[in-house]
């Protein structure tokens, strides 16, 4: 029986890797599709070459579009796709539009699915990816959990639970296996930063699709770049906003292009603090010890707040815990979430093969 697995936005990519890997290993027949929903270069082919990914046998190409567009595009070429191939079992990853997509096209042609990372929320409508992860996880047939409350989540919400199963976090397996390439001393001076800096990342519609989200956003992140140098890799998304509202006209805030995996860890590794709105950034924050703190109202992943170096802030509040952070430096030791110990994709990939047989 063949596998497919549905990627195509960048969190897809270090997510899929080691489970991909682990059927390899298992001897699972097994393909990989690309939709095409992230397609630069940066966001995309890096993680491929820098993580071992096999390349895709099929890459739709749907590229961008509102989200009706883009979700129905995706879906019209997998229904094409999965008439072809037959495929015995989907493997969707994430809250992406790429994930619920696949997931719906699945369910209408009985083809069982497997999502990794279910039970995650947020418990905030207005953020899409709570909208996928919810209609993915009610059509899912295994649904595979990186933590404890997402195990809950889903009894609470009646899914069967021999169809949950607790298998911790894969794309805390791709940290753990790319650990030593992350060179915190070669990306600090292919940049030229001082040895004390921020990295920050932000993407989410909320903070930078509306004008006046983004110029609070921007005065925020000012006053952090008043206190120590901030390099922030930009995600496409809101590039322009952010320049119209002044991002990039602070001397200590130095606005780069989203970098490769390696490197990008390898900066985060060396921080003094992470500013961050990214779902990935505040796992990949936690274990490496390095505090984080995250632009958002709530988070789906409240186990990098109870086991780990995240906190939620508001722009308001940001400068002033960010010169709290900068003080107290790093902690000497943290507790890291059950399960986040590199074996994930191997536990998930017993459960599928047994699913095959
Ligand atoms: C998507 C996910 C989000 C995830 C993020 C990770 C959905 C609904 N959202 O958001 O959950 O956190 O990916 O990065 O699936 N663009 C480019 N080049 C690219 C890709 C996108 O320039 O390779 C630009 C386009 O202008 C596009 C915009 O970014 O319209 C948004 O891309 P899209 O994939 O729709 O959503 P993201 O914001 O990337
Ligand atoms: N990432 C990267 N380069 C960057 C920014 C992020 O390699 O410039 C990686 C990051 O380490 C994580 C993944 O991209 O593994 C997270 O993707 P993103 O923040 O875009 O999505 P989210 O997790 O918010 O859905």
């Amino acid at each position: 029986d063949l596998v497919l697995h549905i990627t195509g936005a960048r969190p897809n990519f270090p997510k899929a890797a080691p489970v991909i890997r682990a059927l390899a290993a298992l001897g699972v027949s097994q393909k990989l599709v690309h939709t095409g929903q992230h397609y630069d270069e940066r966001m995309s082919e890096v993680f491929f070459r820098q993580l071992g990914l096999p390349e895709p046998d099929v890459n739709l190409e749907v590229g961008s579009g509102t989200h009706a567009k883009q979700t129905a595009a995706i879906m019209t070429g997998l229904e094409d796709l999965f008439e072809a191939e037959r495929p015995g079992m989907l493997v969707v990853y994430g809250d992406v539009n790429s994930t619920v997509a696949a997931a719906l096209v699945a369910a209408k042609m009985q083809i069982p699915l497997a999502h990794v990372e279910a039970g995650l929320r947020s418990f905030d409508p207005s953020m899409p990816e709570e909208v996928n992860r919810l209609v993915t996880d009610r059509l899912s047939d295994l649904l595979f959990a990186t933590s404890p409350d997402a195990v809950a989540h889903l009894g609470n919400e009646g899914v069967a639970p021999e169809k949950i199963h607790f298998v911790g976090n894969p794309m805390i397996d791709t940290l753990l296996a790319n650990i030593d390439r992350f060179d915190q001393d070669k990306a600090r001076t292919e940049l030229g930063l001082a040895d004390r800096y921020v990295v920050a990342t932000l993407h989410r519609p909320g903070n930078v699709d509306d004008p006046a989200d983004a110029a609070a956003l921007v005065k925020a992140m000012h006053a952090v770049a008043d206190q120590a140098e901030v390099v922030l890799p930009l995600h496409p998304r809101g590039r322009g906003r952010l320049q119209a509202a002044g991002l990039f006209d602070h001397p200590a805030l130095r606005v780069i292009d989203p970098l490769g995996y390696v490197e990008f860890l390898g900066l985060v590794r060396g921080a003094a603090a992470v500013v961050t709105d990214s779902g990935g950034v505040q796992e990949e924050t936690t274990m490496l010890g390095v505090p984080c703190l995250t632009l958002r109202p709530n988070t789906e992943r409240p186990v990098t707040i109870t086991h780990g170096t995240n906190q939620l802030v508001t722009r308001e509040r940001l400068p002033q815990i960010v010169e709290a952070v900068l003080t107290a430096g790093r902690a000497e030791s943290w507790p890291t979430p059950p399960l986040w110990d590199g074996r994930a994709g191997e536990r998930i990939a017993q459960v599928i093969a047994a699913r095959l047989r």
